[in-house]
């Protein structure tokens, strides 16, 4: 029998609800570092709670606390009413707690239905495997997250947004009531974050407590019940999302007010830098692709997941070679390799900074200098002087946070890390950079200064191809915006013709007349 409408709301506001977690003074120290000072948070059942904070703030750390990957050196810690004293992954994944972590961490050999129930069912898992049983399990959870994903495709194969998908499904298939997401929009774009945010609607209503890392701040507005800022290793605030504004929250979090996008200047166009002209690629599934980039013009490539963004930068970089040739600075040349595309001035910031961006186990200083030996070299040898100078002048200028220019890569944070990619190829001063999710998982403030640096580089001739998922971004910098579909170019938008409903239609094969003709200005 239906329930009289008064008394179903006064269901929903009783009883209050639950802490599901409770977090309590929570100190880290790494080496040296200290990660944590005094992290505090109480997480409700069904509510998303926003995690906001700079790069290094802490955040990643406190959330690998929460989930046992590492362990707190003191605080407290409180899930379903109950002190846990000694945490690890076992235990908190016994007491309802998922994770979605920063960095995808499937594993490369396994197909994407193993990895999916490896995850469910424990690595000492000695049932015995009903393959069939497995597939279905993973078309399910990922067909619920709104992806058509072969569960057999290995993960190998997958972009990193692909990853990202299935992180996502393999904490939806833990039925956890306690999820952690540690920016799990990051590499997604317009229709996959949709997918995920009523995913997210769906958990809370059922009483899951979300907890959600973010350098989105328009996410953040949409999605989040309550918010907690972070600020060198220390949560500062925590506030109902409906009573803060962004510029209170940026305040918050930087101590300074930021324009989150950078005004675009402009730059006198200068001569052609590139010309690619019926560009095709089978084995990147790119075809009949036509376009060019002035030296100090932004052109900006959008497009789904998946549409041939990072395909198309791969193979002007020589990473997927094809047989057509492109014309550099009016030259008509075959690029077969990176060496060769460095050789003409091309560089490329990769998006999977593990892969290709920066070695996690070197330094930062060698990060930085790994692609400009030249520069830092004398009679072949090395000078560590040189090394130094250009680290500390590239680690200054992006603010990247370290206690060291020595430090090894991989203990900076995620955002910090990002930094330390684009560093490297500063070094080199190329006259065509290739940008592919620059200012994925950098904080509000880093963001305005990568925007404004891409600006300089463009002042001073550079030409700069620049991929970006987030729509308000490509918007902003760039001066004609390419949009992809399955391969190739559906149209290219001039910075007047631009918008995101016209982008959208074009990301999802419209032609450019219809585009133009459906979505008049
Ligand atoms: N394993 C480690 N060894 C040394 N230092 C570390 C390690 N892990 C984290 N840190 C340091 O702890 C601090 C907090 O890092 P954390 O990853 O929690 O930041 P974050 O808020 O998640 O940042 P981001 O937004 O960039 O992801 C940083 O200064 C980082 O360099
Ligand atoms: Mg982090």
């Amino acid at each position: 029998m239906a329930l009289p409408l008064q008394a179903d709301s006064r269901l929903r506001e009783n009883p209050p609800p639950r802490a599901l977690l409770t977090a309590s003074s929570i100190t880290k120290n790494f080496a040296g570092v200290r990660a944590l000072k005094s992290a505090s948070l109480q997480l409700l059942q069904g509510e998303v709670h926003a995690l906001i904070g700079e790069n290094g703030a802490g955040k990643s750390t406190l959330t690998k606390i929460i989930t046992g990957a590492i362990s707190a050196d003191s605080g407290t810690l409180e899930i379903a009413g109950k002190i846990v004293p000694h945490n690890d992954p076992n235990i908190a994944r016994s007491l309802g707690i998922a994770a979605i972590y920063q960095q995808p961490s499937l594993f490369p050999h396994l197909t994407v239905a193993e990895n999916i129930a490896l995850a469910l069912e424990g690595e000492s898992s000695s049932r015995r495997v009903n393959w069939k049983q497995r597939r279905a399990q993973a078309t399910d959870l990922l067909s619920s997250v709104g992806s058509s994903l072969d569960p057999m495709r290995l993960a190998a194969t997958l972009s990193m947004a692909e990853q990202q998908i299935v992180e996502i499904a393999k904490a939806i298939g833990a039925n956890a009531s306690i999820l952690l997401m540690d920016e799990p929009t990051a590499l997604l774009t317009g229709r996959e974050v949709d997918n995920l945010f009523s995913l997210i609607y769906r958990l809370r209503h059922d009483g899951v407590g979300i907890l959600y890392i973010s350098h989105r701040l328009e996410e953040i507005s949409a999605i989040a019940d309550r918010i907690t800022v972070m600020r060198d290793g220390e949560t500062i605030a925590c506030r109902n999302a409906a009573d803060v504004t962004r510029s209170e929250l940026i305040y918050l979090m930087v101590g300074r007010s930021v324009a989150s996008i950078f005004p675009k200047r402009s730059v006198p166009i200068g001569d052609l830098a590139i010309e690619v002209r019926s560009l095709h690629n089978p084995s990147a599934g790119l075809h009949d692709i036509s376009f060019s980039v002035r030296s100090g013009e932004i052109f900006g490539l959008a497009g789904l997941v998946g549409s041939g963004r990072t395909e198309l930068a791969r193979t002007l970089f020589g990473l997927t070679p094809s047989t057509s040739s492109i014309e550099v600075r009016g030259e008509s040349c075959h690029i077969h390799s990176p060496a060769e595309a460095i050789a003409r001035g091309i560089a490329y910031v990769p998006e999977d900074r593990r892969q290709h961006g920066i070695i996690l186990e070197m330094g930062i200083d060698t990060n930085i200098s790994l692609a400009n030996l030249s520069s830092v070299s004398q009679y072949g040898l090395i000078t560590p002087d040189k090394e130094a100078t250009l680290a500390t002048h590239h680690t200054d200028s992006l603010r990247i946070k370290t206690s060291s220019i020595y430090a090894a890569a991989g203990t900076l944070s995620g955002g910090n890390q990002q930094k330390v990619a684009l560093a490297r190829w500063l070094a080199i001063h190329p006259q065509i950079m290739i940008l592919d999710e620059p200012t994925q998982g950098v904080d509000v403030g880093s963001k305005a200064e990568i925007h404004e640096l891409i600006m300089q580089l463009a002042e001073r001739g550079v030409a700069i191809i620049l991929i970006s998922s987030e729509l308000p971004e490509i918007l902003a910098m760039s001066d004609r915006i390419a949009v992809l579909h399955a391969g190739t170019i559906t149209g290219i938008l001039s910075r007047g013709e631009a918008t995101q409903p016209r982008i959208m239609s074009l990301a999802f094969g419209h032609t450019y007349h219809d585009t133009m003709a459906e979505h008049p200005q």
